[in-house]
């Protein structure tokens, strides 16, 4: 578990997730003096990339069901001297008193939580009323490239639950749901904006190592022969076409960004 949560934060974070928190920060700048929640925090890459813009926050707490990812960001923030404290929780149970934060931030883990209205509303008690929120969720898998090539090669190496996976990465893809759950669990000032970020990694066999296997519940290439993944990562790469110069790979990766106030 701890493995992937080292993969994902050494490879997949720099690529993707940090340039996502910079835009979420972008929106919804965090500010001194508050506390700020981050909600299925990972490795901490959101918390990390708030700690970069130097503003002082009362509090950092980020939560996530997995210990594997707490405790890479755990250590990753000590080791950057972030003050931040990092609680195993499920999104829609958050073991905090009602109004405890003055902000919160959610990256590419609401297409996650099996009960969205569930989870917004816990969230939206522990946050004061008028507390802002930043949440960015992928778009349809059609609209994101990377992810499209990696459902494929993943369906040709090694099946269906391992492709799957993938997909549900953009299986909330209709803003229309996104801001029906927001406005269910009590949110106002509801905006919706597609964003397309264009993201790249200078060597893309490293980034198909790095991250095809993925998950915390198990890496997908497990069964795999060293020439299986080695093949599994070549139909990755010429399934990127275009984006994949025999080198580095330049990919657009859309979300939606969703900002609110509680
Ligand atoms: C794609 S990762 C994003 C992590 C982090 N926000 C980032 O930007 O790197 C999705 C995260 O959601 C977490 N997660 C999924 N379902 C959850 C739930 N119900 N409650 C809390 N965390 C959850 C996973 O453990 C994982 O760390």
């Amino acid at each position: 578990m701890t493995d992937f949560a080292e993969r994902y934060d050494a490879v997949m974070v720099p690529v993707i997730f940090r340039p996502w928190a910079q835009e979420l920060l972008r929106r919804v700048p965090p500010q001194d003096g508050q506390a700020i929640l981050d909600v299925a925090c990972g490795t901490g890459a959101v918390t990390r990339t708030i700690a970069e813009t130097g503003v002082r926050p009362a509090s950092l707490t980020g939560a996530d069901m997995s210990a594997g990812m707490l405790a890479v960001a755990s250590r990753k923030a000590a080791q950057a001297g972030i003050d931040a404290r990092w609680v195993e929780a499920d999104a829609a149970a958050l073991p905090f008193p009602d109004h405890s934060f003055d902000v919160a931030y959610c990256q590419q883990a609401l297409q996650f939580f099996p009960d969205r209205v569930a989870a917004l509303t816990e969230l939206r008690r522990v946050l004061k009323p008028g507390a802002s929120v930043a949440f960015c969720v992928s778009t349809a898998l059609h609209e994101n490239p990377l992810l499209t090539a990696q459902a494929d090669a993943l369906q040709m190496h090694v099946g269906d639950a391992a492709a799957q996976a993938v997909r549900n990465i953009c299986h909330l893809s209709d803003a229309g749901e996104v801001r029906d759950a927001f406005t269910v669990a009590g949110f106002h000032d509801i905006s919706i904006d597609k964003v397309s970020l264009k993201l790249s990694h200078p060597d893309g066999r490293a980034y198909a190592e790095g991250a095809l296997g993925g998950m915390h519940t198990g890496d997908k290439l497990a069964r795999l022969s060293e020439d299986g993944r080695q093949r599994c990562f070549e139909s990755f790469l010429s399934g990127l076409g275009p984006l994949f110069d025999g080198k580095a790979i330049r990919f657009p990766h859309v979300s939606h960004v969703i900002t609110a106030h509680a």
